[in-house]
């Protein structure tokens, strides 16, 4: 049956306001306001009840006057608890206004292993999940081969909003976002990243070359003053679409040597 929210948006764009409607922030949590009811006539009025225990302030990030959170904002988040706080409302690009959910990323948050992949598609729109759909499935499968389980490792993208038709983000949304994935990276600290098809590549590591040429040869990149290996692979959305025994053989190598590396980095 399709989501109540696919149904919500398919209107929304047959109105042609899509985009002009926000998916609602989450809500802060409200404190209970204590409403006096009116004194009963002629009789003397009771003392005001004593107010009601405040609560602590919830984290509550810098946002700019059109709702992107502060570079401030995101360097001051300390968990990735926060940190989802603080740019989960984000609006700094095009995706921002069109998205269901926002798609912050998921898994153990002291993982050694970490993928990122591009950008949410349609099942992860409606869920708020990365890679929950058909290459989700793949990768599922994958990590299990490596004898790990997908709460084991972390899963992210660049770009945190669905791109509309899924088509690959364009420099400037990549750019809006590539802070706060730098961020979560230094939240992490994983021993080892595993980009997923060309963009991750590009847009987090910088290397521009053909993801068929480079897959498999360990790059780097720095975040936080850290140095990271980087393992490039293709996305599993390209091996669903080239199910060939080399493209599996290959992504199957290229998972291998990255576990292997962090294994190392943990013994160590
Ligand atoms: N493709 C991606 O790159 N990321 C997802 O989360 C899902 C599909």
């Amino acid at each position: 049956m399709e989501h109540p929210l696919q149904a919500w948006r398919d209107t929304l764009e047959e109105l042609g306001v899509m985009g002009l409607v926000r998916e609602p922030a989450q809500a802060a949590p409200t404190e209970t306001v204590a409403v006096a009811a009116p004194p009963p006539a002629r009789q003397p009025v009771a003392p005001p009840a004593p107010a009601p225990a405040l609560r602590p302030a919830a984290y509550a990030p810098p946002m700019d006057p059109i709702g992107c959170p502060t570079p401030e904002a995101v360097a001051g988040a300390t968990t990735l608890q926060d940190l989802q706080v603080a740019i989960q409302g984000c609006l700094a690009c095009p995706l921002g206004p069109g998205r269901l959910k926002f798609v912050f990323g998921e898994g153990d948050p002291r993982a050694q292993l970490m993928f990122v992949g591009e950008g949410p598609g349609r099942d992860e729109d409606l869920q708020g999940r990365p890679f929950v759909g058909k290459a989700g499935e793949l990768l599922d499968k994958m990590i299990g081969a490596l004898g790990l389980r997908r709460d084991q490792t972390y899963i992210a993208n660049v770009v945190k909003c669905r791109p509309p038709d899924n088509r690959t983000p364009a420099p400037e949304e990549a750019r809006a976002c590539l802070g706060y994935l730098q961020r979560q990276i230094e939240l992490i600290r994983p021993a080892v990243i595993v980009t997923l098809g060309a963009t991750p590549l590009r847009e987090l590591v910088g290397v521009s070359e053909g993801i068929t040429r480079v897959r498999g040869q360990w790059k780097r990149v720095v975040v936080g003053g850290r140095e990271i290996p980087v393992m490039p692979t293709f996305h599993p959305a390209y091996v669903l679409r080239q199910y060939t025994q080399d493209v599996r053989r290959a992504v199957w190598e290229d998972l291998q040597a990255a576990k292997a590396w962090a294994d190392k980095a943990q013994e160590g």
